[in-house]
């Protein structure tokens, strides 16, 4: 209608008056389908986000400009969305799924990425316009034997990985991301700059530490605590085939993963019914390859499979491969422009009780498009299992065995919209229903997976009773619950809505 225009003209009026008009670029300029699609990781979500495109994308170089968007954004009915390195599953940080298009504009953090490391206190502050790999390289570089635990893609964003858990190779010794943030600094719903965790108070400065990217504010740098690392870490890959025995193999590593020591993590990718064991270990060879042996022979781990080098190569080589070797570690400060790889769809899973030998094999055997796709199988246990479930608002702590990622890959041939999914992931997670943790079953949010459940709006905010179909999953139900009352306090308006954000609470 012609006062949604008005709206529209009036929002972009009220940034000009407080952003450099270069740091807002809207349709018509030539750069701002390039930035649009410039941090998505996956295709399936390119032609979404180009169909309904945000008002315009707004790329701060400081505080006041966040600031600026919240306020404007309110004053003239615009929501944001914020997106750090784009990497969401469902792509929320750039897109809008409400039919007809809600108005909305994009907060693209990548110009806010400084890092300052404080090596004698073992602290940095990070922006969150930051990659995973760019902060790795600026803690290992200014503070050798530090580092600090997260994902093992160095191209996620520390926006998102941290609002909402952040798990990786280092958790079993040093817990999620989240549980290593000593402070923050955010806007709030009404524009206002928290610059610490006492300006928050004690439950907003809780549920930013693993609630959920997108529903409390947008947070501008986190103050993290590092963690020791030693000079040499090692890695080690073992791949088994069926006639190799990687179905009895997983079978075994599924309760003797999370109850190795909490020095050493060991993965399982399987795919094309081949099982394929990576490792962190925080120490060195000969002292992997004894514990390997002495705890899991049938693995057959032996020198020969071992790489040893310093933490920062590890972060680089686990995501390159041998690539790295030909390429500087500065491989780490990627732009955000790669190549876009296939069509994605991911779900996630919890594992509480190992599964039988029979139900693995169906699982290496699954038809429908087995050879693209993929289950990453991440140990818990060691610290995991030892920090309490509402400690942060990640609730999959104690007695989780492992998680479940899926990930279907293809490549689009075909229909508009790329939305048409071949089968190989829904079927098997239907399939896998009476295995996994239940009442409600649970799901990582950072995996996020849109046919958990979507919001519904009911005057003007988002329904609760609706949000819990996929909140409790997350979260589980007393830190939803928790969350909720959160979000009622600090965004009663509800400003900060998607598909799947914390509704405040209202019952
Ligand atoms: P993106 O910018 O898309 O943001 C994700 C969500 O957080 C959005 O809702 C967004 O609005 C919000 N958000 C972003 N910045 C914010 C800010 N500053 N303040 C408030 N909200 C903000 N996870 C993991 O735990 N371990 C792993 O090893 C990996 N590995 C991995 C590899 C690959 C290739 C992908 C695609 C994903 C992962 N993930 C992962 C999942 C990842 O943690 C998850 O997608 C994160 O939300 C991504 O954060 P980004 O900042 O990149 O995403």
């Amino acid at each position: 209608s012609s006062s949604n225009n008005n709206n529209d003209d009036d929002f972009l009026q009220c940034l000009s008056t407080n952003i450099p008009s270069q740091l807002v670029l809207t349709p018509t300029s030539p750069s701002f389908t390039p930035l649009l699609v410039s941090s998505i990781r996956n295709a399936r979500l390119v032609a979404p986000a180009k169909a309904n495109p945000p008002l315009c994308i707004v790329t701060p170089t400081n505080a006041s400009h966040v600031q600026a968007v919240v306020r404007c954004g309110r004053r003239h009915s615009v929501r944001v969305r914020v997106r750090s390195g784009g990497h969401d599953n469902e792509g929320l940080s750039y897109r809008s799924t409400t039919p007809n298009g809600e108005k909305f504009a994009v907060i693209d953090l990548a110009k806010l990425h400084a890092i300052h490391v404080n090596p004698h206190k073992a602290t940095a502050w990070v922006e969150t316009g930051a990659t995973t790999g760019e902060l790795y390289y600026r803690v290992a570089t200014a503070a050798p034997g530090l580092g600090f635990p997260a994902s093992v893609c160095p191209t996620v964003g520390v926006g998102g990985i941290i609002s909402g858990g952040g798990i990786g190779l280092m958790m079993r010794k040093y817990g999620l991301s989240a549980d290593n943030v000593l402070d923050a600094s955010m806007v709030d719903a009404k524009g206002n700059l928290l610059a610490n965790k006492k300006a928050m108070g004690d439950d907003l400065f809780w549920a930013i530490r693993g609630g959920g990217g997108g529903n409390f504010g947008i947070v501008l740098s986190w103050k993290l605590r590092l963690v020791p690392v030693p000079p040499k870490v090692t890695f080690f890959k073992v791949a088994k085939t069926m006639e190799q025995g990687a179905v009895d193999a997983v079978t075994k590593w599924q309760t003797l993963a999370p109850a190795l020591p909490d020095d050493l993590s060991v993965r399982v990718v399987i795919q094309k019914s081949k099982a394929t064991f990576q490792s962190l270990y925080l120490g060195n060879c000969s002292t992997v390859v004894a514990t390997m042996h002495s705890r899991f022979p049938e693995l057959g781990v032996t020198t020969a499979d071992c790489k040893e080098m310093s933490w920062l190569q590890y972060t680089a080589y686990i995501y390159f491969g041998d690539a790295i070797n030909s390429k500087p570690l500065e491989a780490l400060l990627l732009n955000r422009s790669m190549t876009l790889g296939p069509f994605v769809k991911n779900k996630s899973d919890y594992v509480k009780k190992a599964l039988t030998k029979e139900t693995l094999e169906k699982i290496f055997l699954w038809p429908n498009g087995a050879g693209s796709g993929q289950l990453i199988l991440e140990p818990h246990g060691g610290v995991m299992g030892r920090i309490a479930a509402d400690e942060t608002p990640f609730p999959h702590r104690r007695g989780v065995l492992y998680n479940i990622q899926y990930v279907e890959l293809w490549n689009f041939n075909g229909a508009p919209g790329g939305e048409v999914t071949p089968n190989w992931i829904g079927s098997l997670y239907d399939f896998m229903t009476p295995y996994v943790s239940k009442n409600p079953r649970r799901a990582y949010v950072n995996y996020r997976d849109l046919d958990m459940g979507v919001n519904k709006v009911v005057d003007g905010v988002t329904c609760y009773v609706t949000a819990r179909m996929w909140g409790e999953r997350y979260f589980g139900p007393a830190n939803f619950w928790r969350l909720s009352n959160v979000k009622r306090k600090v965004d009663a308006s509800d400003y900060f809505r998607n598909e799947q954000s914390v509704p405040p609470l209202s019952i």
